[in-house]
Parts: structure tokens; sequence; C-alpha cells
């Protein structure tokens, strides 16, 4: 497995991968390895040749109060799980090489980054549309495999690839979860025994969704004030609940099946968050 530090190797890396024929799978992670990052591998592996995975953790979509200094740093461990996953190569740059200090362009994305996430972390997904930009011009991906567990992200980053013409296909992967439904994240090593106790809350508010479209319900708000009230008494503080329509992202008012219910709530002061299509 390779690791590579610098832009111009990267790109170098990736042009001899396609001068002999093979295709390239990207899997754009922050570190912090788990299970659900190791799906995306998988999935990367089925479409493509080989599979480069970036490890970065990205300052510009850390909002000033959020956690960049202290978000995991697991750089040993992540490269030996790459490997034993069979990742050709694994783009680990310095913060200093992917941002000159007088940098001035950026990636602005303004139809679906004002709900959500969006709401509560200003500048995140314009971070998030700029570095993920940066990589596939790096990387030069035929594939870039994204989780379901960003729902709006993923939704974000295709509305990018369609509007600035990336010459590539995204994939989103399903959520991987532990056994009682906790969605995996970098972010749960945060949570002491009671938080993450509390974080089960998300799942399960999630569940009261798809048990309403099951049951024939259509008042859409009525489903939402459920799950709020379902959040808070499992101690959490929520930032959001909502259910939208998959594509637009915007708020429903008649629930239906194949709509994205979405939840975002602080377990301490960690915050998680959590979706699933009905
Ligand atoms: P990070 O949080 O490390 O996540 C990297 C990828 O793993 C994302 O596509 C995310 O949706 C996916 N992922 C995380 N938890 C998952 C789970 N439980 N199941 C399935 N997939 C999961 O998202 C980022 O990093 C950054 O914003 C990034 C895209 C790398 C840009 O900096």
């Amino acid at each position: 497995m390779e690791v590579i530090i610098t832009p111009e190797e990267m790109q170098g890396w990736s042009r001899q991968q396609h001068r002999t024929g093979l295709t390239v799978g990207l899997v754009p992670t922050m570190g912090c390895l788990h299970e659900g990052h190791l799906s995306l591998i998988d999935t990367a592996a089925t479409r493509c040749d080989v599979v480069v995975v970036s490890l970065f953790v990205n300052p510009t979509q850390f909002g000033p109060n959020e956690d960049f200094a202290k978000y995991p740093r697991t750089v040993e461990e992540d490269l030996a799980r790459c490997r034993e996953r069979g990742v050709a190569a694994v783009f680990l740059p310095q913060a200093a090489v992917m941002y000159a200090g007088d940098a001035s362009v950026s990636v602005v994305e303004e139809g679906l980054s004002g709900r959500w996430c969006g709401a509560s972390r200003p500048g995140h997904f314009n971070g998030v549309c700029t570095v993920v930009a940066k990589l596939f011009n790096i990387a030069l991906p035929d594939v870039a495999v994204f989780g379901q567990k960003d729902y709006q992200q993923a939704a974000i980053i295709k509305r990018m690839v369609r509007d600035l013409n990336f010459p590539l296909e995204v994939v989103v992967a399903p959520i991987i979860r532990d056994d009682d439904g906790l969605a995996k994240s970098s972010r749960n090593g945060y949570l002491s025994v009671a938080e993450r106790e509390m974080g089960l809350g998300l799942s399960r508010a999630l569940g009261l969704a798809r048990a309403a479209v099951a049951t024939g319900e259509s008042d859409a708000g009525e489903v939402v004030r459920r799950m709020r009230q379902h959040l808070t008494e499992a101690g959490l503080r929520v930032d959001y609940v909502g259910i939208a329509d998959v594509e637009t992202l915007e708020p429903v008012s008649v629930l239906a099946a194949g709509q994205v219910a979405l939840v975002a709530a602080y377990a301490g002061k960690t915050r998680l968050i959590d979706n699933t299509i009905l």
C-alpha cells in the first residue's frame, strides 16, 4: 500500500493507474476509521480496480466552537486497517499542503445547505465541498463513495458533481450501525456510558417514523412532534428533527414512503446525527 502525502504525487499515481487501464475508487475520510468507513472501502472495491482512501481532518469544515482540535486522530491504526482491507493507496496530506496561506477560491453550495446540519453549522458544507472538490482533482477517481450516514452531505456532493461536471460517479453506501442501532461514528468515542445509552434515542426516533409510514399515517408534522418528544425523553438536546424530500431536502407535510427522516441531537456535548429512508 502506498502512503502519499503530496497532491502532485497523488495525481501522478492515479494517472499511472489510468494509463494501465485501471479504474480508481476514492473514499474520502477524516480518519479514525470504523466499520462504516471500511464498508465504503468494500463498496469502492466492488466498483473499481484500485481504491484510494484519503485521511484528512479538514479544518475548513469545522466551526470556531467545534471539535477540530480534539477530533480523534489515529493515523497508525487507520493505515493498518486500510492495508488489511486491500486499499492500494492512502492520501495523507498536511493542512499546509492542502491550503495555501492566501487561498482565495472555494466551492459554495447555495441550495441544499440552508437547512438541517447547514443551519446549525454555518459554512460547514462549503468547507466540505471545497475539500471534496480538491480531493477529486487530486485523486482523479472514476467513482467516489460516501455514506448515507451524512445524508445531506451526500446529496450536496452529488449536486456539486452535477453542477460542476466532475467526471466521476458518486455512490452512496448504507449506514453501518452497532448491534443496538447506534450509527457508527468517529465521535461515538466521546460518549460516556450514559450518553451512549441516550444516543440510542436517535435510531429509535427514526423507527417511530418508519412505523408511522407502515401504519399509513399521513401527518408528517405530528410524526415529527412524536420523534422530537422521544429524543427529549431519552435525555437528548434536539438540534433538528425533520421529514424531507430525498432530492430537495425540503420538509414535507404529507408523510409518504420514499421520504427521508433526519435527526440531530446532543448527548451531553457530543452532537450525533442519523437518518433513514422511509
Ligand atoms: P468522515 O466523518 O470521516 O466520514 C467519511 C465517510 O464515511 C462519509 O462519507 C460518511 O458518510 C461515511 N460514514 C461515516 N459513518 C458511517 C456509517 N456509520 N455508515 C456508513 N458510512 C459512514 O464525512 C466526512 O468524513 C468529511 O466530511 C469528508 C467527506 C471526508 C470531507 O472532509
